[in-house]
């Protein structure tokens, strides 16, 4: 019963054989090989354009910072929801890749933006106070950190908006597919159809082993040559990329990653239809692969006593669990029974 995150997930199995397939002879260096070639390819079929630029990244943080440093200079703010990874889990590294930019917090249920707060914001806001850090970015985060989803018309309003206000739009996308499967929406929709001009691709949670995308869209892939350097400057310029590249081809052969990320969903389905069995309240709504759960001292003890690895106090006061591509049927049967049997003496 492992439900501590889905980055405790083994790679999928056909990513490491696309490793091993990478791993013979010499390749050119530095993302020239043929296999980050055909990645290329590869996102141009799953998001039905050519029009974009891209680089593969071994962790979400360095992805994130990476896209947000091209398009928030030192004196300029990011406009992101108050729970946002970037600003709870990220050790400031956006600010440290930005060299000084700083993240403008906003509240919203669900870890999903106000959109009328933000409107109301870009409004109000007077670009030629000098005192003020202005925004130059908006970034949004999907699936958000409550496991909730944006619909992609959600997205495109948020969007339109922020280019109003002449922000550029940023995707955190570190469940991405999670956000598709329950959505519905195609990767395009969820993307450059709906405004955004970088988005982070998300796989090392969806079942690879360490490799998170930054892709650049439309007039945004103009940044491209920049985002090479500060990826060379920060350390993040691979020599082997090849393999880095072979993990990106193995999850989107096929569509893998959007299975993996279907079966993770509905495994968190299964998982809150259990809680909900036993009247056990969700503090959100499941709409991808978190689950987050309102259980009393005792449910906590049991799961724990059987051995169940979860976050128990999760800001906020619920329990989060997250399920992924290698959660099976069985350990959620182990959960029923858990939560049935009586508590031990
Ligand atoms: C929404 C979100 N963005 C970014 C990240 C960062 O990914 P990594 O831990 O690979 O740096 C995470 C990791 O949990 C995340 O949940």
């Amino acid at each position: 019963m492992n439900f501590s995150s889905d980055t405790a997930a083994p790679a999928h199995p056909s990513v490491l054989e696309a490793m091993m397939r990478a791993n013979s002879g010499p390749a050119p260096s530095y993302g020239a090989d043929k296999v980050t070639a055909r990645v290329r390819a590869q996102l141009a079929r799953v998001f039905e354009t050519d029009d974009f630029d891209f680089w593969i990244t071994p962790s979400g943080t360095a992805a994130n910072a990476l896209a947000l440093s091209c398009f928030c200079p030192p004196i300029h703010s990011v406009i992101c929801h108050q729970e946002a990874h970037i600003q709870m889990d990220e050790r400031g590294a956006v600010e440290f890749f930005t060299g000084g930019g700083r993240l403008h917090l906003m509240p919203g249920e669900g870890a999903k933006l106000d959109h009328d707060l933000f409107a109301e914001y870009l409004l109000n806001y007077d670009p030629g106070f000098v005192h003020a850090t202005p925004p130059a970015v908006l970034s949004l985060t999907n699936l958000t950190e409550c496991g909730t989803a944006y619909s992609a018309d959600e997205v495109a309003r948020f969007a339109k908006r922020a280019n109003l206000g002449g922000l550029a739009v940023h995707l955190d996308g570190a469940r991405f597919g999670n956000a598709l499967a329950h959505t519905g929406a195609s990767p395009a929709q969820m993307s450059w159809q709906a405004g955004v001009d970088v988005l982070t691709l998300g796989l090392t949670k969806t079942g690879a082993l360490s490799c998170d995308v930054v892709i650049l869209f439309g007039q945004a892939k103009a940044k491209g040559k920049e985002l090479r350097a500060r990826a060379k400057r920060a350390g993040h310029m691979p020599a082997k990329m090849r393999f880095l590249a072979a993990q990106a081809e193995a999850m989107l052969e096929g569509g893998l990653w959007l299975d993996l990320s279907r079966h993770a969903n509905a495994m968190a389905q299964k998982l809150a239809a259990v809680f909900r069995e036993d009247s056990i309240e969700l503090a959100w709504d499941v709409q991808g692969n978190e689950v987050f759960a309102l259980l009393d001292p005792h449910d906590i003890d049991k799961l724990q006593e059987d051995g169940a690895a979860f976050y128990a106090e999760w800001p906020g006061g619920s329990s989060r669990f997250v399920c992924s591509w290698a959660t099976t049927e069985a350990e959620i049967e182990s959960v029923r029974e858990t939560l049935k049997r009586p508590m031990r003496k």
